[in-house]
């Protein structure tokens, strides 16, 4: 049985919880039930993805990229317990050369057909290194288009939050992800112009 220290942070989805695992500082996330949804279903939702979000950060963990351990998944309480990662969210403290390391975990994924879903800079927490730790939304595909979504939702985010340095900190996050795979970005570039081009044809 756990015992949760403290409420850490009320997501979407899950609450997270600083708790403690053998006597180390841990986090426990457990997806949180919706009352609109029907139960049988809710109840289903949340357990494959606990499994799917814990199996993911053990597949990028194998990829060789820095996410949390996992300590333990109790997929019935819909609950993960994970390592602790000291440091601020890179959404708070962002440079090029974190963007540059976001576009390398992004790369690497990619490489690996794995989707992260939920791309934004609050899915990342830096300390003198930079960890993936959100991979909730995270799914296996092969196709270029939602490899394009997962950038396009960064660009989106840059845009959005960083109006002066926006475009200097893509161009590094790109630079990154080249780094890793240089192959198929420019495919995948062109999947988002073409995104774009159809949003701006379909707005005016
Ligand atoms: N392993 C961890 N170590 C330290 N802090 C964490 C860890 N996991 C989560 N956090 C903190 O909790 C916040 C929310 O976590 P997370 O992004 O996993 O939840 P969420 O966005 O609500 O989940 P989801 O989008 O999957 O429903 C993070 O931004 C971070 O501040
Ligand atoms: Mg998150």
């Amino acid at each position: 049985m756990q015992r949760y220290i403290k409420l850490l942070f009320k997501g979407a989805e899950s609450n997270i919880y600083l708790t403690k695992w053998y006597n180390k500082k841990a986090i426990s996330k457990i997806r949180i039930p919706k009352s609109y949804r029907q139960r049988k279903l809710d109840d289903d939702l949340r357990r494959r993805r606990t499994i799917s979000e814990s199996r993911m950060i053990t597949m990028a963990k194998e990829l060789g990229l820095r996410t949390p351990y996992i300590y333990f998944i109790d997929p019935y309480r819909a609950e993960i317990v994970m390592e602790f990662v000291s440091g601020k969210r890179a959404s708070g403290v962002l440079t090029s050369s974190i963007c540059f390391e976001i576009g390398k975990f992004v790369s690497t994924l990619h490489l690996n057909n794995l989707i992260h879903g939920d791309l934004t800079p609050s899915n990342f927490i830096v300390n003198s290194k930079v960890t993936m730790i959100d991979m909730g939304l995270s799914f296996y595909s092969t196709r270029k288009e939602d490899k394009a979504m997962d950038i396009r939702l960064f660009k989106e985010i840059l845009t959005s939050t960083f109006h002066n340095s926006y475009t200097e900190f893509f161009e590094y996050f790109l630079n990154g992800y080249r780094h890793v795979n240089s192959e198929e970005l420019e495919k995948i570039l062109q999947r988002i112009e073409d995104i774009e081009s159809r949003k701006r044809y379909a707005i005016s």
